[in-house]
């Protein structure tokens, strides 16, 4: 599974033609590729997508029932919008709005409610890495998602080393590979799809796709660029 993450990037027009030039990508039945891009370009993006094989995903939304939260979309909003996933919990958004697990808890029910799958991301700061608590950390993001009585089992996990992201720099391959397994292991899921996502561009997915256990990637700069995002579907084909 290969998901891009336009995050906060795109005008309208930018955005329908990267979602066109991504419509018309080709890829292999067995590589689920998918385009999360901002809220307000989901709805004309499912038009552009329609007939496609490629996934619609939102970037956030909380677990609220409709209701009085300004600025907020909510799971039914965006399933209702044509999305078959929703990212929860990314990094950066864990870092400017405060989010945790728990907080996270009602997203995650409601958008396993309305048939989407959450792709809940996961990953250790820089300090974490260096003090040797990275494995803790992740795992201790992980485990409040166990302890509430939801089937997760449709969840995909992205494990994104927060220093990673946006700087060009990637965990190593035996990093990346202890670290799929640990969250299999708290998961208690030997068959989790777990992706790996920072700073992942044409020339680190090979690399990144060697290490095992890695079921693909979430990529944030390279998939504004159709180019980039169709040499990163085609490295994990090869591989
Ligand atoms: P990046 O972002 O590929 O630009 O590092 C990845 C992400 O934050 O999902």
């Amino acid at each position: 599974m290969i998901i891009g993450n336009w995050k906060m990037n795109t005008a309208r027009a930018d955005a329908l033609a990267l979602a066109e030039a991504v419509a018309n990508m080709r890829h292999q039945d067995s590589t689920r590729v998918g385009i999360c891009p901002p809220a307000l370009w989901i709805d004309p993006i499912s038009q552009v997508l329609e007939g496609s094989s490629i996934l619609l995903g939102a970037q956030d939304c909380i677990g609220d029932q409709f209701g009085a939260q300004t600025g907020c979309i909510n799971a039914a909003m965006a399933a209702d919008a044509g999305c078959s996933m929703a990212i929860l919990g990314h990094s950066e958004r864990r870092a400017r709005f405060g989010e945790t697990t728990e907080s996270l808890l009602p997203a995650v029910a409601a958008v396993l409610e309305t048939g989407m799958f959450p792709v809940f991301c996961v990953g250790e700061t820089q300090i974490e890495r260096e003090s040797g608590r990275a494995l803790d950390v992740v795992a201790e993001q992980i485990r409040p998602l166990l302890s509430v009585g939801l089937d997760i089992s449709g969840m995909v996990i992205a494990y994104e080393p927060v220093w990673a992201i946006g700087t060009g720099l990637s965990a190593t391959r035996l990093d990346i590979e202890e670290m799929h397994a640990t969250v299999r292991d708290v998961l208690g899921r030997a068959d989790a799809l777990v992706l790996y996502g920072g700073s992942v561009s044409p020339e680190s997915a090979e690399d990144v796709f060697s290490a095992e256990g890695v079921s693909g990637a979430l990529v944030g700069g390279a998939s504004l660029n159709a180019d980039k995002f169709a040499a990163i579907v085609a490295a994990w084909e090869r591989k």
